[in-house]
Parts: C-alpha cells; structure tokens; sequence
C-alpha cells in the first residue's frame, strides 16, 4: 500500500533566511510565519525569485533558518532525512538506472522493506503513474512527463511524511502538464500524505490546493492564506465553477499587488505594469 498513516505538520515561526551573492547580503524571508498542515495540499504561490526554493530548501534541511524556527510535529528540523523529500523541477532520475531501478533504488539503498516488498510496491506505483510499459527504459528513453511520473513513484515508495514539490511540472507543454496535476491530484487523494507544492501557475495552485499561501515580494512573508474549499475527488472541470472564480479572482488581487510593488522597487512605473497587467486578465478571461 502505498497509504501512509504518518501525517506531519511543519510550522515557520518567524522565519529569516538571508544570502551572500558577491559580499551583498541579500534578506529572501523575513518574519515569515506559515504553517503546512497534516495530511493537507498546501500550495506556495508568490513573484518569481521572492522565495519559495528558499522555504522548500529550509524544510527539507538542505539551509537553517538565521532567525526563528522550522519545525517539523514541534522537532526543529535538523537536516535532510527520507521523511522530508523534493521532488524538483529538473529531473533528478540516476540516468544509469531504468525507470524500474529509479523507483526500487531508495527501499533498497534504505534496506526499509524486503525486496518482494519494494518490487510489489514498484510494480503497484508504475501502474498508477501509468509506466508499467516504460519499467525497463532509462531516464533519457522517457519524455519529459514520463520522468516526472517516475520522479513521484520514486518518492512515494519511500513513504515520506512530507512530500515536496518544488514547481516540479514547469517547462512542460500545456497538455502533459494538465493530465501530471490530474495524476498528481489522484495520487494525493489516495495517499493522503501531507504535501507542499510551489508553483508559479495560478490556475494550478488553485486546481490542487486544500490551502494557498500567496507571498510578498522580498524579503518575503505569507500575505494571505486562502482556504480552497472546491469539493475532492477534482479534475479541471471544477476551473467552471462560481468558488473557483471567485478564489482565482482574489489570488490575482493578491499577486497583482504585489507585482506591482516589486516593479515600482526595480523603476519601472505603476501605470506600465498596470496596461500590462490588464493585458493578462484580458488574454487569460
Ligand atoms: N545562495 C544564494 N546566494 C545569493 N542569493 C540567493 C541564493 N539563493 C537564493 N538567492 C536569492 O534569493 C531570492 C530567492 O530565491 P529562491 O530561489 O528561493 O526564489 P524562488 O521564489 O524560488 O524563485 P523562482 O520563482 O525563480 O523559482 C532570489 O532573488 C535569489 O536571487
Ligand atoms: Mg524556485
């Protein structure tokens, strides 16, 4: 099964993480407070480069936070460890192993299950993400949505407690993106596990989210969390609906503010980016 039954949560209490690039200190969080709840979707939505590598990095330990505190069911978190894991947006497949060695790799690197074991669950979880035929190929004989089905079986087998998920489907083409977040969706209604996912996408945070955090520019904090209360099992025909609109209508507020905020900081004026903005809402209905 691939069920797990070990839900965390993991709290920022604020938060400040800061940068060197050539001697200049740069402040990426600053008192940012959020909570990502158990067993719950929770999207991070924000300007691009305000942050959200940075809060997926601080959770799965690979970066400490300078100030105030992560912690994962009340425990600071320490470092890396298999019950926090990431899946990114450029693949992070072993090239020299076939997608059915890719999945099988952490059960037995771990020794955490019989072989039988992870082969049943390998077997189970390809046929979810629809790879079963594609089990004996290697990471370049797949395309580029295929790896990133192979990429999610290969977390999931390990069970982790919390699964992150750093824009893992941009760079994709509108199509194989759309059926990954259905994919996705499936595999997070089955499993239940909690999850943090990052994007960028609008429409996608909405589509998948139990909660959407919208952050500010840098140095950057959670703005606003909104509860997305779109009924589950989903699939895109809830993009229809009245709820849907309304969410994505004070999302777009949320962001529109805050792009706006962050051009005026970088010279550019308030009424260039507002034709421009207007432009978008036009362009995308
Ligand atoms: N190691 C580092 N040294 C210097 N600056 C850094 C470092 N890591 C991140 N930054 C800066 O911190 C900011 C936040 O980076 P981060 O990658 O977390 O943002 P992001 O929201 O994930 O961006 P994107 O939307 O491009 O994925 C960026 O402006 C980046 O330039
Ligand atoms: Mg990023």
């Amino acid at each position: 099964m691939v069920a797990t039954n070990q839900k965390s949560e993991v709290v920022f209490k604020d938060v400040a993480k800061g940068a060197y690039s050539k001697k200049l200190h740069t402040v990426i969080l600053k008192d940012c407070s959020l909570n990502v709840e158990a067993g719950k979707l929770t999207v991070l939505i924000g300007p691009s480069g305000c942050g959200k590598t940075t809060v997926i990095n601080l959770i799965a330990g690979y970066e400490r936070p300078d100030h105030g505190e992560v912690l994962m069911d009340g425990q600071p978190v320490s470092g890396p460890n298999w019950e926090r894991l990431v899946v990114f947006q450029e693949t992070a497949l072993f090239p020299w192993l076939t997608c059915y060695e890719n999945v099988m790799f952490g059960p037995t690197a771990r020794k955490s299950i019989s072989r039988e074991e992870a082969h049943r669950e390998t077997m189970m979880l390809l046929n979810k993400v629809g790879l079963s035929e594609f089990r004996d190929k290697y990471p370049v004989q797949l395309s580029g949505g295929m790896q990133r089905r192979a990429e999610l079986a290969r977390a999931l087998i390990n069970k982790p407690k919390v699964m992150l998920m750093d824009e893992p489907f941009r760079g994709l083409d509108a199509m194989t993106r759309k059926l990954m977040q259905e994919y996705y969706l499936r595999l997070f209604e089955e499993t239940g596990c909690t999850n943090l996912f990052v994007t960028s996408e609008l429409e996608e945070a909405i589509i998948l989210a139990d909660k959407l955090l919208v952050m500010t520019n840098k140095p950057s904090k959670v703005r606003k969390a909104i509860d997305v209360d779109l009924p589950r099992p989903r699939d895109w025909s809830i993009a229809t609906s009245e709820r849907y609109r309304e969410i994505k209508a004070e999302a777009l507020e949320l962001l529109h503010a805050e792009a706006i905020k962050g051009s005026v900081a970088s010279g550019k004026t308030e009424i260039d980016l507002k034709a421009g903005f207007e432009k978008l809402k036009t362009a995308r209905g």
